[in-house]
């Protein structure tokens, strides 16, 4: 008997704290308007002192699996996709696991830039159709303003933190997940990344900061082509049309890079999602969040053709085709 994938459960937490453009000019010499008219960003969402990935990660899971009517009991695999974990030794999706009492569940971190959500729900896919599992959770949880040096105002504008999540559940009728693509270009890792204690001791940082590094431009025009061209190659492998999609939920990473993105599709406004002005470039959790609110806000009906594409550091990309069905399940 073959398992088929379905997605049954969403679900998504932001912190409290807003930090507004008109906040950023109090801290560093940049204008509302250069945010605005540059990236669409009016605020993003700061994590708290009292919070980390794990603890935003286990409030979009808990919600998720209310959903989905499932306990954490029942799940057999979390995976947490994220740049910004608790701690650099422990998965933070062990700490979920923990946190959440999901006693059976085995637990790992998947790290792939902003596109780690698609690579992890592609990931809890596989291990379905393989039969290995049946109840997994899957997380985008990010703390990246953590990385972030406040004087540097080419990046403290553009991040903000949260997580978003989703519970994808075996049957044996059909999947929701018409096709997926991931892909790499590690020759680009220079252009954005944040140092690691354990690099080689030739690469760390000079001053011994530990914040995040970013080539604007250069992440800027990978971008539009990648998110083009790995939307295009998705459709058409599976023998659809770009014309035939209901939604577009791009990685929300600069209103600049989405239009672009979706003119050069040919995909109207309207089929385009945005919370990018809410919430600044939320990384892995960009997909999830932005996944979760279409639904709640209605934009996502039963049967809809749905498009996820993301990039990110790495480089790395990746785009998923989903034919939105949580009733199968
Ligand atoms: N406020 C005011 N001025 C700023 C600024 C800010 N926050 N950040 C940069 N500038 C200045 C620069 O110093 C530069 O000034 P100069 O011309 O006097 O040297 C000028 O604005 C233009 O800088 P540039 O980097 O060319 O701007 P841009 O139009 O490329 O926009 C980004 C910068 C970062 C918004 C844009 O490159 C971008 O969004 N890149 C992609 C980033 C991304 O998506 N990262 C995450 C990937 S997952």
């Amino acid at each position: 008997m073959s398992l088929h994938g379905v997605i049954t459960g969403w679900g998504k937490y932001l912190p409290q704290r807003v930090l507004t453009n008109q906040d950023l000019e109090r801290i560093v010499n940049t204008s509302d308007e250069w945010i605005l008219t540059r990236t669409g960003i009016r605020e993003r969402r700061i994590v708290g002192d009292d919070e980390s990935v794990s603890t935003m990660a286990v409030e979009a899971g808990r919600r998720a699996l209310e959903v989905a009517h499932l306990s954490p009991g029942s799940l057999d695999l979390i995976i947490v996709a994220t740049l910004s974990p608790d701690k650099l030794i422990v998965a933070s999706a062990s700490l979920v696991q923990d946190a959440i009492g999901a006693k059976k569940a085995a637990a790992f971190d998947v790290v792939a830039g902003c596109s780690g959500f698609i690579y992890a729900l592609a990931t809890a896919y596989q291990f379905i159709a393989s039969g290995a599992y049946r109840n997994i959770l899957v997380v985008g949880s990010e703390a990246v303003t953590r990385y972030i040096n406040w004087e540097d105002r080419g990046t403290c504008v553009i991040f903000g933190d949260g997580a978003g999540a989703v519970v994808v559940q075996a049957n044996e009728q059909a999947t929701d997940m018409l096709h997926f693509l991931m892909g790499s270009d590690g020759s680009m890792a220079r252009a954005l990344y944040v140092p690691s204690p354990c690099d080689k001791l030739t690469e760390m940082p000079q001053d011994g900061h530990l914040h995040l590094l970013m080539e604007g431009r250069e992440v800027f025009k990978f971008a539009v082509t990648t998110m083009a061209e790995a939307s295009r190659q998705v459709v058409k492998e599976v023998g659809l049309q770009l014309s035939d999609i209901d939604l577009f939920i791009p990685h929300q990473a600069n209103d600049r890079i989405i239009q672009a993105a979706a003119k050069s599709l040919g995909i109207p406004r309207e089929k385009v999602y945005i919370n990018v002005d809410r919430y600044g470039n939320l990384s892995a959790a960009s997909p999830p969040v932005a996944l979760c609110e279409a639904v709640e806000e209605g934009r996502i009906k039963e049967d809809d053709l749905v498009l996820l594409v993301a990039f990110g550091a790495g480089f790395s990309w990746a785009a998923m085709l989903l034919r939105w069905s949580p009733g199968l399940a």
